[in-house]
C-alpha cells in the first residue's frame, strides 16, 4: 500500500456574493491548514460557468475570491492558489473521470436536484456532470484532504468512489488516493439569517439573508440585528439548540467567529434575550470580517497585482497537474509522443 504524501485541495466558485458561510465553512480552515500542509486552493470558474456567467462579472468575481483567499491569510508565496481555467488539466481529467463515473451515481447527488429545479431539461449537461469536474480537481494533484462546509460532503463521496473505481478499471490499486473530507468547526452549515431552516447561500434573493465579505461594519450590524430570532430566553445547553434553529445558528456563528467551542457561547448566554447575543454577535462579526473586506477592497483596486498571484500560482499547480496527467493517460492507454 503506497501512502500518498498529505496534501491539501479545495476550491471556491466566483459566482459573486461571497459570504459569512463561505468564510466559516471554508476559507477560515484554508489559513489553518497552511501550518501542516501544503495546500492548493482553487478559484474554480469552470464550475461557475455551469450556470451562464455575465464574462465581464466573471472576471471580477474571480478576483474577488482570489483576493478573499489572500485577505484572510493564506500565503500565496508558501502555497498554490489559481484559478481553475489556467491549468488545462482539470478539463481534460473531468473529460476522463465522465467516462468512470455512472448515470445513477449523478442521479443522486441531491445539490444538482436542488439548482436544477423543477426544470432540469433546461439545466446545463455541465451543471449535471459538475461532481465529476470537482473529483478531477481534487485528483489531479492526489490531494488527500479537501477541507469544505457540510453541503459539499456528497460530492466528496462520489469523488472517493470515481477514485476507487478508476484504481479498480485501470488496475492501478494506489493510483488516486481516497480524499478525505475536513468538515470542521461549528459552522459547517451556516444557515439563512432570514430563515434558521435554509442555508446561507450566494444566490438567495434576499441580501439580509447573508453577510458578504465585502459588506461595511454598517451592513454587518444591521444584518444581524434584522436576523430572525424566536421569541425565548436562549437555551442553556447545546441539545436544547436543536430545535431553536435561529439561536444554534447565530451562537454557532459567534463560536466559529471567535474560535470558542460550542458549549462555552452557549454558557456565556444561557438566559439571555437575543438583543444581547446580537448586539456582541455585531461586534464580533465587525472586529474579524471587517479587516478582511477591507484588505479584499485594497487588493481589488490592483487587479494587475492579484492576476499576477493567480498566473504564478497557476504555473506551479501546472508543473503538478501536467506530471499527473502524463501518468492517466498512460494509465488509460493513450499514446502519446514517445
Ligand atoms: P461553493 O463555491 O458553493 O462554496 C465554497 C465553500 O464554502 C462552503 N459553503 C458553506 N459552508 C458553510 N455554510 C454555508 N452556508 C456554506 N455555503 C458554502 C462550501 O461547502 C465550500 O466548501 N463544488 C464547490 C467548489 C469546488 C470544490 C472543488 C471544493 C469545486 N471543486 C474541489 C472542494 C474541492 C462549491 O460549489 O463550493
Amino acid at each position: 500500500m503506497v501512502t500518498h504524501t498529505a496534501r491539501v485541495f479545495s476550491g471556491v466558485q466566483p459566482t459573486g456574493n461571497l459570504h459569512l458561510g463561505n468564510y466559516l465553512g471554508a476559507i477560515k480552515n484554508f489559513v489553518a491548514l497552511q501550518e501542516t500542509h501544503q495546500c492548493l486552493y482553487c478559484v474554480v470558474d469552470l464550475h461557475a460557468i455551469t450556470v451562464f456567467q455575465d464574462p465581464a462579472e466573471l472576471r471580477n468575481n474571480t478576483r474577488e475570491v482570489a483576493a478573499a483567499f489572500i485577505a484572510a491569510g493564506v500565503d500565496p508565496s508558501q502555497h498554490i492558489i489559481f484559478n481553475q481555467a489556467q491549468v488545462p488539466e482539470h478539463a481534460e481529467l473531468a473529460w476522463v473521470l465522465n467516462c468512470v463515473a455512472r448515470m445513477g451515481w449523478l442521479n443522486r447527488m441531491t445539490q444538482f436536484k436542488e439548482k436544477a429545479g423543477k426544470d432540469r431539461e433546461k439545466a446545463s449537461v455541465g451543471l449535471y456532470v459538475y461532481p465529476n469536474l470537482m473529483a478531477a480537481d481534487i485528483l489531479l494533484y492526489r490531494a488527500t484532504h479537501v477541507p469544505v462546509g457540510d453541503d459539499q460532503k456528497q460530492h466528496l463521496e462520489l469523488a472517493r468512489d470515481i477514485a476507487q473505481k478508476f484504481n479498480n478499471d485501470f488496475d492501478r490499486p494506489d493510483f488516486f488516493p481516497q480524499p478525505e473530507p475536513l468538515i470542521q468547526g461549528p459552522a459547517t452549515r451556516v444557515m439563512s439569517l432570514r430563515d434558521g431552516a435554509k442555508k446561507m447561500s450566494k444566490s438567495d434573493p434576499s441580501d439580509l439573508s447573508r453577510i458578504t465579505m465585502l459588506d461595511q461594519p454598517d451592513d454587518i450590524a444591521r444584518k444581524i440585528r434584522k436576523a430572525k430570532t424566536d421569541p425565548d430566553a436562549l437555551p442553556d445547553s447545546v441539545a436544547a439548540l436543536e430545535d431553536r434553529p435561529e439561536a444554534a445558528n447565530l451562537i454557532g456563528i459567534y463560536a466559529a467567529l471567535g474560535a470558542k467551542p460550542l458549549n462555552v457561547v452557549v454558557e456565556q448566554f444561557a438566559g439571555a434575550q437575543f438583543s444581547k447575543l446580537k448586539e456582541e454577535l455585531a461586534d464580533l462579526a465587525i472586529a474579524t470580517i471587517g479587516p478582511i473586506g477591507a484588505e479584499m477592497r485594497k487588493l481589488m483596486d490592483d487587479p494587475a497585482s492579484v492576476d499576477v498571484a493567480l498566473g504564478d500560482g497557476a504555473a506551479r499547480a501546472r508543473a503538478i497537474a501536467a506530471d499527473v496527467m502524463d501518468e492517466v493517460r498512460e494509465a488509460v492507454g493513450f499514446l502519446q509522443a514517445p
